[in-house]
């Protein structure tokens, strides 16, 4: 299989946005536009990833759409199981109310709350004990980038988990590529140097696991409709995690259109 048969991934990251009566209209629009415009399941993964209050109301809102629609944690805790954690929600909790799919290591979660790669390590661990799929975050800051240490930060993330992913773990994980200096900030990486650092990504994971070749990396960082069809096209871009343009219904749709339609 090469790396453009992998069937992309779409996932909106909500982030801390947007209030109840606004979510539960926009789901009602994306569910309206699925329906009118279909983004076939055979062609496209798609997700969103809400604040954690809302995982159970948005999954039940997207469980009557004429496709199925993941819904996808933004975090979880370093802790398994059940316990004496305020404020915490395990991997077996979200397994519990049937959240298949979690994010890990963005970086706003590395920068602002001090997700350090070892306690990444122990939520990518728990996740994938409790069956979860892990969308793991990498990316580079704008200063790494201009030293030259892009690719080096980079793969050293991903080499970070690799001492807690088991051999057939691995097909438990999508990797989201999201150059920090791009994310909510309107700068996108250009589809070449997203592409490049894609391929770097993949020579990577080729060291570490056999299912590289399979394995989806997405591109994240101001994905908007206006690049969508660019970035798709890249061989080794397997989809999107898209922050701001997943709060409009439309756009969201029409990024999910650009990569369904690369299929
Ligand atoms: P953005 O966010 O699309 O608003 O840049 C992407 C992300 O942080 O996942």
């Amino acid at each position: 299989m090469s790396a453009t048969t992998i069937k992309p991934w779409v996932v909106g990251n909500w982030k801390m946005n947007p209030i109840h009566a606004d979510a539960q209209q926009l789901i009602s629009e994306f569910k309206t536009l699925l329906q009118d415009s279909p983004v076939e399941a055979e062609k496209c993964h798609l997700g969103i990833a809400p604040v954690t209050l809302a995982l159970t109301q948005i999954q039940a809102a997207l469980s009557e759409a004429v496709r199925p629609v993941y819904t996808v944690a933004q975090d979880l805790s370093r802790i398994a199981g059940l316990g004496a954690y305020t404020g915490e929600v395990s991997a077996e909790l979200l397994k519990d109310s049937q959240i298949d799919y979690v994010l890990v290591g963005h970086s706003e979660r590395r920068e602002l709350f001090a997700d350090t790669p070892s306690i990444l390590n122990e939520k990518v661990k728990n996740a994938l004990q409790a069956g979860l799929t892990v969308i793991y975050c990498v990316g580079e800051s704008l200063q790494q980038r201009e030293s030259g240490q892009a690719e080096q930060v980079v793969l050293q993330q991903i080499c970070d988990i690799a001492a807690v992913v088991d051999a057939e773990q691995w097909q438990q994980i999508v990797i989201a590529y999201e150059p920090i200096w791009a994310i909510g900030t309107g700068k996108t990486a250009s589809p070449e140097d997203a592409q490049t650092m894609h391929a770097k990504i993949r020579e990577g994971l080729s060291q570490i696991t056999a299912y590289a070749v399979t394995l989806p990396i997405l591109y994240g960082g101001s994905v908007k409709p206006e690049n969508a069809v660019e970035l798709a096209a890249c061989p080794d871009i397997n989809g999107a995690l898209v922050g701001g343009a997943s709060l409009n219904a439309a756009s969201f749709h029409q990024i999910a259109q650009a990569f369904a339609n690369t299929q």
